[in-house]
């Protein structure tokens, strides 16, 4: 099977977990969320290790919490003592509330409002990744009225093609997010912020894009910035002390998607810090980076049931399950591509090519089309693989559909980390 927390048990049932995942799917209703709690914790572990074993002392990752955000998921991090990426004060709170220092979140955002950053200020924010030189103004003078010295990193783009997804690639002058290097917007940047006072400079902050399986453009992304780093303290006499390179690296969504080695995508990156700080003559900066999807994706998945298979001779033959764009709108936004098996009959053959379809009102409300599946009946569970990452976060009330719960399992412990949303929920903020 893609992931190795998958396996099929002796009535033909996919287990996930070693759990049956069709009595998971009777005992808590579908859709489902399902996660692997001791997954989640070893590839932290892996990506904290590697970070231990190949970058200067005090280069620690981050989990860009946009991926799957919900108080279990911080108390995790902050158990295995990762920093935590957060991009709105909903994150921070969520964060904060769960028990996470404030002083170890980084706040990211292309457009912060005064609001949100006397919020973080208030709540004790580490750092700001500034993205604009409004921005930075704003934190700045919002600083001084809370009379503090308030730490940021600067955002710039490297001009970097990852090769990705374009609504996933953000690393380009064109884009809304950072100050780019190459018109000079950026190094101005930096000679206004050391005019201020109530900010300090900690260093500088990337990112490519997602679903990024080569370390290539973390390393190409790492040489400009490091060249950047260089012509910034030749030009103003500041030299960064961190460096952070951003998120992005893929996950296994079908299997024709590469098998990643974390530890050793790490170390290459690495090598090339060193060798280009080493070429530079600069000290080799402190590293961050914040995956997302890469420690949570393939912890995850979401079980649904079929309600109808309708078969269109010489057409398709639709599969309509009981979610859909609501819990998983990835392949709506971006024709993600995902596994999906038949919970109910996973020892049999995927003989069947189907589109699989949500109970939304809206043609597009798809998780995948084309996908192959063993022939499936009104009732049966279907799992679709992969779904830990921007799927619980990126659900949606749309057709005032409740959001499935998130149950989170280990070898001998299974709890429930968000609760399924009731009717009354959704009706809630309602006069
Ligand atoms: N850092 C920054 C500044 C980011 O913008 C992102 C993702 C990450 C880190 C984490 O990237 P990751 O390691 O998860 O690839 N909703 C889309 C992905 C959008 C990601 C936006 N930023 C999806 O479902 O694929």
């Amino acid at each position: 099977m893609i992931h190795d927390n998958l396996n099929v048990a002796a009535n033909g049932h996919l287990c996930f977990v070693g759990r049956d995942t069709v009595a998971l799917a009777q005992k808590y209703g579908t859709p489902l969320y399902l996660m692997d709690e001791e997954k989640i914790r070893d590839r932290i572990r892996v990506y904290k290790k590697a970070f231990e074993d190949f970058f200067p002392e005090g280069s620690v990752p981050e989990y860009a919490s946009k991926a799957f955000s919900c108080k279990q998921i911080y108390r995790i991090v902050a158990e295995e003592g990762i920093n935590v990426d957060v991009v709105s004060v909903g994150e921070l709170y969520t964060a904060v509330k769960a028990g996470v220092s404030a002083k170890n979140c980084f706040y990211h955002g292309n457009n912060k409002t005064d609001a949100d950053i006397s919020f973080a200020i208030e709540q004790g924010i580490g750092h700001f990744v500034a993205d604009s030189l409004d921005e930075i103004y704003a934190i700045d003078a919002i600083a001084k009225q809370k009379e503090i010295i308030q730490p940021i990193f600067l955002r710039v783009t490297p001009d970097i093609d990852p090769h990705t997804h374009k609504k996933i690639a953000t690393g380009s002058v064109d884009s809304k997010f950072g100050i780019a290097i190459k018109t000079g917007q950026a190094l101005a940047a930096v000679k206004e912020i050391l005019t201020l006072n109530n900010i300090k400079l900690s260093g500088f902050h990337c990112h490519v894009g997602s679903q990024v399986f080569d370390s290539k453009p973390f390393c190409n992304s790492a040489e400009i910035m490091l060249e950047f780093i260089k012509e910034v303290n030749e030009q103003t006499g500041y030299m960064a002390k961190s460096l952070n390179l951003g998120g992005g690296f893929g996950v296994r969504y079908v299997e024709s998607d590469p098998v990643i080695d974390y530890r050793s995508k790490i170390k290459e990156v690495a090598d090339k810090v060193n060798e280009v700080s080493k070429k530079l003559q600069i000290p080799v900066p402190k590293i961050m980076m914040e995956p997302g999807r890469s420690l949570v994706a393939d912890s995850g998945i979401t079980l649904y049931t079929v309600g109808s298979v309708k078969e269109i001779p010489n057409y398709k033959t639709y599969v309509s399950v009981d979610g859909g764009m609501t819990d998983n709108p990835r392949y709506t936004l971006y024709e993600s591509k995902y596994t999906v098996i038949n919970a109910t009959n996973a020892d049999k053959e995927a003989d069947v090519k189907a589109v699989i379809a949500g109970r939304c009102c809206e043609s597009g409300d798809l998780i995948g089309e084309d996908i192959p599946i063993a022939k499936a009946r009104r009732g049966d569970i279907l799992a679709v693989l992969t779904t830990g990452a921007y799927n619980y976060s990126m659900a949606s009330n749309y057709n005032r559909v409740p959001r499935p719960p998130v149950v989170m399992l280990t070898k001998d412990n299974e709890y429930i980390a968000v609760k399924r949303e009731s009717l009354d929920d959704i009706i809630a903020l309602d006069e």
